[in-house]
């Protein structure tokens, strides 16, 4: 199933100033157009020193424009045009001298004169700083990114690691892929404004002995999905993740178990500092008693080990008996009978919401289609991609809450 176009519709003005991360503005100008903005480019004369305006003509599939004295523009306004009817102006990447023009109302080239010129109320204006470490640490430029931030700009990174100069430390612009995250969130309702969300995801991993253990084909995609879009509506996201191979969510707190005990010990005493509790965790019913010191090794004798198994805690049913307990949302992933058994678990559980799905359809996918199951009855989010079902489930927790 194909991603949701997360820009559908969005026109983004693209500026791009003097560094050497405009090398990247080339990919992050397709990553715009693949999640469906209109991209309009503007670039400074020192921009131009580090990547062409026919590459990014090219990508962004619009002509570029560098000076005011533009003659194409009909009324040779390019610096009033661009902005009317755009959803945001992302300046990537922002250097240390643009930061300073910003900052002094300066406008004597076209990007700088468009910033200024543009509707404050209906257009935003992010920036990605990039530039040397010591450039970014010196106080003339954090006092004007504290400016600048006091202006109203939402200031993206820095990112820290190595430099082009060969220097490490703060000053490296966001990874494409970062800033178009980071972007989409921005422009997204910020339905959970104020809330703290708690999500599990993933599998547990029981171990038998230290090289095997019992766990399931949970991937942790549809929680990790839910964590990122919980962040994208405002939320304070944190994430206790079982042993899954997925990035952490960006600006979502990550926190590692391995076992259904080390998850309840992990999320009991966080979760009634939050509003909302999501589990989607496929977490093992069982594990064994016991824990071998050493691999189980093969006696000769060809008769199988045999060991105990022991009930884990029930995470959800005990957040949910918590006095002060957070809005409680619970997964059943089953096999079928889907809305029956998530009926069931309703009530055993004590939640006031679960949200069915098949399990073997779904474990490791994509995609999905998900069941929303309350006391008033029940309400299918037909099949889509993760993310897409993610920010559906949002919508409808945030209704819940505010009704
Ligand atoms: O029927 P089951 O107990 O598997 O219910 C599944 C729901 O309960 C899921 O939301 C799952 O994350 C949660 N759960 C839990 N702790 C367990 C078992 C399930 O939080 N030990």
């Amino acid at each position: 199933m194909t991603p949701p176009l997360d820009l559908q519709g969005r026109r983004i003005v693209l500026g791009l100033t003097g560094g050497i991360a405009c090398y990247k503005v080339a990919e992050l100008t397709r990553l715009l157009v693949k999640a469906g903005a209109t991209v309009n480019v503007v670039m400074t004369e020192a921009a131009e020193q580090f990547i062409t305006a026919v590459t990014l003509q090219a990508l962004s599939g619009h002509p570029v424009l560098t000076s005011q004295w533009d003659a194409r523009e009909p009324n040779n306004m390019a610096h009033i045009n661009l902005t009317r009817g755009a959803d945001a102006v992302l300046v990537a990447p922002a250097s240390a001298d643009f930061i300073a023009k910003l900052v002094q109302g300066r406008a004597d080239e076209l990007l700088s004169l468009m910033c200024l010129a543009r509707p404050i109320a209906t257009c935003p204006l992010l920036v990605a700083p990039a530039m040397n470490r010591e450039m970014w640490d010196h106080p003339a430029t954090q006092r004007n990114i504290a400016q600048l931030r006091l202006d109203g700009a939402t200031v993206l990174g820095p990112g820290s690691g190595e430099q082009a100069c060969g220097e490490v430390g703060d000053g490296r612009m966001l990874e494409p892929a970062d800033l178009l995250a980071d972007l989409v969130s921005f422009l997204s309702p910020k339905l959970l404004k104020g809330q703290r969300l708690l999500i599990t995801a993933g599998p547990t991993f029981e171990p038998i002995d230290p090289v095997r253990g019992i766990t399931n084909l949970s991937s942790g995609k549809m929680g990790f999905a839910i964590a990122r879009a919980a962040h994208e509506a405002g939320a304070e996201v944190t994430l206790v993740a079982g042993p899954v191979h997925l990035p952490t969510p960006r600006g979502v707190r990550r926190i590692d178990v391995q076992t259904a005990s080390q998850m309840h010990d992990t999320v009991l005493p966080l979760a009634a500092r939050h509003g909302v509790f999501v589990a989607t965790a496929a977490v093992a019913d069982w594990r064994p008693a016991s824990l071998s010191e050493h691999k189980i090794k093969k006696n000769g004798s060809k008769v199988a080990p045999t060991f105990e198994l022991t009930e884990n805690p029930d995470i959800l049913a005990a957040v949910a008996r918590l006095p002060d307990r957070p809005f409680c949302v619970g997964f059943a992933a089953e096999s079928e009978n889907l809305l029956e058994h998530a009926r069931e678990k309703l009530t055993r559980k004590g939640v006031p919401l679960i949200v069915g799905n098949l399990g073997p359809a779904t474990f490791g996918r994509d995609d999905n289609a998900l069941v929303l199951v309350d006391a008033e009855g029940h309400r299918d989010l037909p099949a889509a991609d993760k993310l897409t079902l993610a920010r559906q489930l949002i919508g409808e927790i945030a209704r819940r809450l505010n009704p």
